[in-house]
């Protein structure tokens, strides 16, 4: 018998309870919260879709590998086992366990940053933005013009520009680093880079005679989409397409919250003997020794094991259906999204849905508001909330509002994605009422962690 639906490819050994609200509660919580959803407790939260980082449900096998994590101070067996594991999958010659992926990201730029320096990738993700404008060097995205626009259906959007990137080394030589590219590109809507396309900028970093460094977050779920969607691939195995797309680069950063199924821990990569001796050195100051790296030996061995669960197949097809299918009933319902869906994440066009509110009243938010208000949902703005505040305190529109729904990995079942469906159809129905939002208060930087906002009349 054929079956159409694809199940989640798991049962539920242990479960933890959700909290139900009332539509009163929540009015109260979010204005308590100046509605902010990054200042809710998360008890009052039901479906908690803010982020796939961390969130990860462990399995029985990770569970019982926290049991034989052995803590010692230095030549634990847990960091032999975390750095085989890796091995397997991506054969860098230096594995410096660090304790989140942007901790990787401040050792790396802490050598190869500092003023005058260029860092060209597809699309920096605000950490590794943050990281290299903090050492005084620049951060430039170069991701193909289709990757950002919402509406075309291009398979490998998260594409680097090969052309954009070839004249940016002509033009910078020597002052660019290294060449960085995101898998997926969680900025553009986690849309996945083509093995043809990783090769070709390995190419031209080598041609240029500059190392190139991936950033991994998520490489399971890429090599599945390449697997899906690359001419001469669908036959491989997702570990060889792995192994592929690492053997073309000089190092990687990883948060290990994502695709290693931690809920917390990441890596720093490095081919250099030179480059991974000073990141040694600064793994020391900042993290901790080199066996361990800011981690329990009990975290090295969940991610040991979760590196060999997250490249099983039927575990990444379930993942991928699981945003398409939200992808498909939010379309299917009028609600505009970035498409094709991405891996990790549903992101909803916000400023589409809600045209009658302008970007400089937060669409976004309004939105985000309004999913938690109707059905206890967290979301995430990203658009004029996050990006639209400059340097010098003006305010600009964001190129796009949108809303990510970001979907932890193994946690939530398919009558949960139906029940942030109906809430979405709830929402159609009332959007034209839906009013915007203005800044009450906001900090200098990183505004939509604690801006307070205040409702506009309608
Ligand atoms: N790179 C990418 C592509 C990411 O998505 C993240 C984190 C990081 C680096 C930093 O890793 O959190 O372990 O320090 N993204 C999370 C998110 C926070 O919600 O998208 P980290």
């Amino acid at each position: 018998m054929r079956s159409r639906v694809i199940i989640e490819p798991f049962r539920i050994k242990a479960v933890e309870p959700i909290r139900l609200t009332t539509r009163e509660e929540r009015l109260r919580l979010i204005e308590a919260a100046d509605f902010n959803l990054f200042a809710l407790k998360s008890d009052d939260v039901l479906i908690d879709l803010l982020t796939d980082s961390g969130t990860s449900a462990m399995s029985a096998a990770q569970q019982a590998a926290l049991l034989s994590g052995d803590e010692s101070y230095a030549g634990s067996p847990s960091f032999f086992r975390f750095e085989a594991a890796v091995r397997e999958l991506m054969p860098f010659r230096h594995i410096l366990p660090t304790h989140q992926g942007r901790a990787a990201e401040a050792i790396l730029f802490s050598l190869l940053g500092g003023a005058g320096r260029v860092v060209p990738s597809n699309n920096h993700f605000d950490t590794t933005r943050g990281n290299i404008e903090a050492t005084g060097a620049e951060a430039h995205d170069l991701v193909i013009a289709e990757g950002m626009d919402p509406e075309n259906l291009h398979p490998f959007k998260g594409n680097m520009d090969l052309a954009k990137l070839d004249a940016f080394l002509t033009r910078h030589g020597a002052a660019v680093p290294c060449v960085m590219l995101t898998v997926t590109n969680n900025a553009g809507g986690g849309q996945p880079v083509s093995l043809a396309n990783i090769r070709a900028v390995a190419a031209l970093a080598r041609r240029h005679g500059r190392p190139f460094i991936i950033d991994g977050c998520r490489f399971a779920e890429n090599a599945y989409f390449i697997k899906m969607r690359e001419p001469g691939q669908g036959d491989r195995p997702v570990t060889a397409i792995v192994r592929d797309m690492f053997a073309e680069a000089d190092g990687m950063t990883m948060s290990a919250k994502k695709d290693a199924f931690a809920n917390i821990g990441g890596w720093l990569a490095l081919n250099d003997d030179a480059l991974a001796q000073a990141a040694r050195s600064r793994l020391i100051l900042t993290e901790g020794f080199p066996t361990y790296g800011g981690l329990a030996g009990r975290d090295l061995d969940a991610i040991a094991q979760g590196l060999r669960e997250i490249v099983d197949e039927n575990y990444l097809r379930y993942r991928l259906r699981t945003s398409a299918y939200i992808g498909e009933r939010l379309t299917a319902l009028g609600v505009p999204i970035v498409k094709p869906t991405g891996g990790h994440a549903v992101f909803v066009d916000a400023r589409r849905m809600l045209p009658h509110i302008a970007p400089l009243e937060y669409p976004g938010q309004a939105l985000a508001v309004a999913l938690y208000v109707e059905g206890g949902i967290r979301s995430c703005e990203i658009g004029t909330v996050m990006f639209g505040m400059k340097a010098d305190g003006t305010e600009t529109a964001a190129p796009m509002d949108l809303v990510r729904l970001a979907i932890p990995r193994r946690v939530y079942t398919q009558s949960h994605a139906d029940y942030v469906l109906e809430v979405f159809e709830d929402l159609v129905a009332v959007k034209s009422r839906l009013r915007g939002y203005r800044i009450a208060w906001q900090p200098p930087a990183m505004r939509h962690f604690t801006a307070k906002f205040r409702p506009l009349e309608g």
